[in-house]
């Protein structure tokens, strides 16, 4: 890490409204899973290589937001950091962010927050850009559509080569004096900073951008954008748990089933109730999780859960996942055993189970052809399976 002051500035403007978008809040503000739209952003900042001087532009009424959002997105990154407000215009926004840069930067980068999914290399081939020729440089992706040029009616005046357009993005960078010029000198709204370092008289090349630098500006991108990223998720961001549960008949006991009173029917034995359908369901979703199991979680000493019932159980091991951040996704238990005849109330037993997990649990029931201690009739098993997965951290 070296201590001599940055000389690349990125300014990340995000104090527009977002109309477009049509949130409660401005666009850079709103949730993108499980995450704002600016801490997205400015994450892929601070993983540049290079040391940046970072100013995020945001809405007057946001600023305290928005500097926390910055500090917690930087983490330890060791970055200088300003959060000033924003303007009427983007190109107004982008003025405000320019007049804070220190006097060591020489290269900036200016930076639409709405792009929330630009990854970092694309910022350190931009700087690389600026330090190797001088000139504006802007990443940009082909043109994937034919592009028509329409007059008023809409009717087509003119097909345009494809090949020779580029759909431009930011990232844009820019030697740090020249811009500053020429954002003194412009008298007109330009639609991005390379039109107005252009039209200053400077050179804009463009470099290879990446199609998941695109702007967030409707509702359909934001959902673009959240597909992206939970398609990013890893298939081990669900995870599977067993687990397997024996009790023996107990002509004595109430029969407790799958978190249902079965009155008439052989009971079974075992610490709390002797369901085994919940007691299975439930070391499966501990283990799903990685938490241990019923015995660790619960503890067969724990006075509140001597005689409980599986209701107790599945809603105390779905609190303790939800505090580890996880939900369930779905969970599957199979009921062996000769009695009692589980069918007539499968469908009463799985609207009790899935309600008390919040998630859908489906319940089967078989026999063992006579064999095993199933078969002779000295007790029940059950074996679940469930599937959990962490949510946005
Ligand atoms: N921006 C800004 N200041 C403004 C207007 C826009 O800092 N006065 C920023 C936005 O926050 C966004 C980027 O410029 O990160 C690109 O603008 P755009 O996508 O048009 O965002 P909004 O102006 O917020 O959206 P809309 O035009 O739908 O209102
Ligand atoms: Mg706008």
């Amino acid at each position: 890490m070296n201590s001599r002051p940055p000389i690349v500035g990125v300014i990340v403007v995000a104090a527009g409204s977002g109309t477009r978008l049509g949130a409660d809040k401005p666009k850079a503000f709103v949730d993108l899973a499980g995450r704002t739209v600016l801490e997205r952003s400015l994450s892929s900042v601070f993983a540049m290589q290079r040391e940046a001087q970072v100013v995020v532009v945001a809405p007057g009424d946001l600023l305290a937001e928005a500097e926390e959002i910055t500090s917690h997105a930087a983490g330890a990154a060791a970055a200088s950091i300003s959060v000033v407000a924003g303007g009427n215009t983007r190109q107004l926004s982008v003025a405000r962010g320019l007049a804070v840069l220190g006097d060591s930067i020489r290269i900036v980068l200016v930076h639409d927050a709405a792009r929330a999914l630009t990854p970092a290399a694309v910022f350190d081939a931009v700087v690389t850009g600026v330090a190797q020729t001088g000139s504006g440089i802007v990443p940009g992706v082909a043109v994937q559509d034919t592009v028509k040029r329409v007059d008023d009616d809409e009717t087509v005046v003119e097909t345009l080569d494809r090949s020779e357009l580029r759909s431009i993005q930011t990232p844009q960078g820019f030697p740090r004096a020249a811009l500053a010029d020429a954002y003194a000198e412009a008298s007109i709204e330009h639609t991005d900073d390379a039109a107005l370092f252009a039209a200053a008289g400077h050179t804009v090349s463009v470099i290879d951008g990446d199609q998941a630098s695109f702007k967030i500006t409707t509702p359909w991108d934001l959902r673009r954008a959240e597909g992206l990223l939970s398609a990013e998720t890893p298939p081990a961001g669900i995870r599977i748990g067993i687990g397997t549960d024996v009790h023996a008949f107990d002509d004595a006991a109430e029969l407790w089933l799958a978190g249902l009173h079965w009155p008439g029917e052989r009971g079974l034995s075992g610490h709390s109730d002797g369901d085994p359908v919940a007691h299975a369901i439930t070391d499966a979703l501990l283990s799903a999780a990685g938490l241990g199991d019923i015995g660790t979680v619960f503890g067969t000493s724990d006075p509140r859960f001597a005689g409980a019932h599986g209701d107790v159980f599945l809603a105390a091991t779905r609190l303790r996942l939800e505090e580890e951040g996880f939900v369930i996704g779905n969970v599957a238990v199979q009921l062996i055993g000769n009695s009692p005849r589980f069918s007539p109330r499968r469908v009463e037993a799985e609207a009790l189970l899935s309600g008390l997990l919040g998630a859908p649990v489906s319940v089967s029931a078989t026999t063992t052809d006579g064999l095993g201690f199933a078969g002779r009739g000295e007790g029940v098993c059950a074996i679940a399976t469930a599937t959990v997965s962490r949510q946005y951290s």
